[in-house]
């Protein structure tokens, strides 16, 4: 009677240690382990949480899925997103981000974060959003961040203290980034051609850094663009006709360089801009009587030139 009794339940253990077995191999639970370790390295290298909301939410009693500005995926709760924008947080971001490789979104902007951007940050091969505006990041960007992110849509990063050149390669393999802004910062060195690459690219913000040498002719070959910001630089030659050439253009910043030469003439296809600021360079000759064709204009700056031939007919 015992024995009979027993020899099912040893056999019932035994199929129920073997499926915990099968379980824990199929949801590979060190993956959301080194997910928790990530953040808790990243929790660690706080060292000021004014609100107390990591203190209060990151804590290894809840799943990590539930911590404040974390969002996993719904199969395999993995970290997708860290969302700590406006936390008044204070420190460094730590290389141990680089194991989230689930990661599609980084927003730790608007905090008062400083040191580098970790060069890990380029392992997380499905990131898609990256903001880290406003703060206080030195050093320079992450050379494949720029180069080598296939999935990448938008990097914001201005208003930092980063500094160092753009590398030759920007843009290689970035084939869907749309955004790239990167004003406010302490970058120098000349604007690579191979950003012409970044074929999707929509809005390009390199103002108020120290990029110096002349504007490439091939940021004209980035056909979607719709805003284009590079004022306060140090950038010199002419303004290349390309530029002249992108018809979704919106909006063209090129104050307050070092621009000369003249204004080019062959203005009809930029039907769609809105804003023209030529301000405080040292560009020379007429301005172009075609000026007065362009249907959206609503602002044009050329203060600041040695220009002439203020006759402009308006439409
Ligand atoms: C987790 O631990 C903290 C204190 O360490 C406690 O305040 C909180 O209630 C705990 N939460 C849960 C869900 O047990
Ligand atoms: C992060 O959160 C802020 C505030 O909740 C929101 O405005 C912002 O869009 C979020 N960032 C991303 C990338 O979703
Ligand atoms: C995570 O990343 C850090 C730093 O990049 C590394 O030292 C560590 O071994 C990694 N941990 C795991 C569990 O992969
Ligand atoms: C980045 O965050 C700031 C505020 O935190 C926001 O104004 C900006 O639009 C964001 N950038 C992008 C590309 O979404
Ligand atoms: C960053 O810190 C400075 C002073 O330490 C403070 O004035 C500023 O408001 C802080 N910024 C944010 C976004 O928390
Ligand atoms: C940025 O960091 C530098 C030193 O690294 C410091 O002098 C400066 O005050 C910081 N700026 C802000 C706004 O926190
Ligand atoms: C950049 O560094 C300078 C000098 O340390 C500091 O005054 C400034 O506030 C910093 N900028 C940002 C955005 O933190
Ligand atoms: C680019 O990233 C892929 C992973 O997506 C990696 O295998 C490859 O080595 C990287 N290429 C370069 C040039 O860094
Ligand atoms: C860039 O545009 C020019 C015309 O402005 C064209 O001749 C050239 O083939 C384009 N280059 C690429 C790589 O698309
Ligand atoms: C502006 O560029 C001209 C050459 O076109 C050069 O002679 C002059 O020194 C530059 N000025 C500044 C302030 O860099
Ligand atoms: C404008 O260019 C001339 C030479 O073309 C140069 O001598 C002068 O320094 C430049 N002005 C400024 C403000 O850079
Ligand atoms: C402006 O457009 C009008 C009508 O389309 C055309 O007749 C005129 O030649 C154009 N002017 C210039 C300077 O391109």
């Amino acid at each position: 009677m015992e024995t009979s009794f027993l020899l099912p339940f040893s056999l019932m253990i035994l199929i129920t240690t073997l499926n915990i077995f099968t379980l824990t191999l199929s949801a590979t639970p060190t993956d959301s382990t080194t997910d928790q370790d990530a953040l808790l390295a990243l929790k660690n290298a706080i060292t000021v949480d004014t609100n107390g909301v990591l203190s209060n939410s990151w804590l290894t009693n809840s799943s990590i899925c539930e911590w404040a500005g974390v969002t996993c995926g719904v199969k395999h709760h993995r970290v997708t997103a860290i969302n700590l924008s406006n936390f008044a947080l204070h420190g460094k971001l730590t290389p141990h981000l680089g194991n989230l490789t689930f990661l599609q979104t980084l927003d730790v902007s608007s905090n008062n974060f400083t040191g580098v951007l970790p060069t890990e940050l380029s392992k997380l091969h499905r990131l898609k959003h990256v903001n880290a505006t406003s703060n206080n990041f030195t050093g320079e960007i992450p050379r494949g961040i720029l180069t080598n992110m296939s999935l990448l849509e938008d990097i914001d990063l201005r208003v930092n203290n980063l500094s160092g050149a753009l590398p030759s390669d920007i843009c290689n393999n970035t084939p869907k980034l749309k955004i790239l802004i990167l004003r406010e910062n302490l970058l120098y060195g000349k604007i690579p051609r191979n950003i012409y690459k970044c074929s999707e690219l929509q809005k390009l913000s390199l103002s108020v850094n120290m990029f110096n040498g002349n504007i490439p002719t091939q940021v004209g070959n980035l056909s979607m663009l719709t805003y284009l910001s590079i004022s306060y630089n140090d950038l010199q030659g002419n303004i290349p006709y390309s530029l002249f050439d992108l018809s979704s253009l919106e909006f063209m910043h090129l104050s307050r360089n070092n621009l000369s030469g003249s204004i080019p003439t062959n203005l009809d296809n930029l039907r769609n801009l809105q804003t023209l600021d030529l301000t405080m360079d040292n560009l020379t000759g007429h301005i172009p009587r075609q000026i007065g064709n362009l249907t959206s204009l609503l602002k044009l700056e050329l203060s600041g030139n040695r220009l002439a031939g203020m006759f402009i007919n308006f439409v």
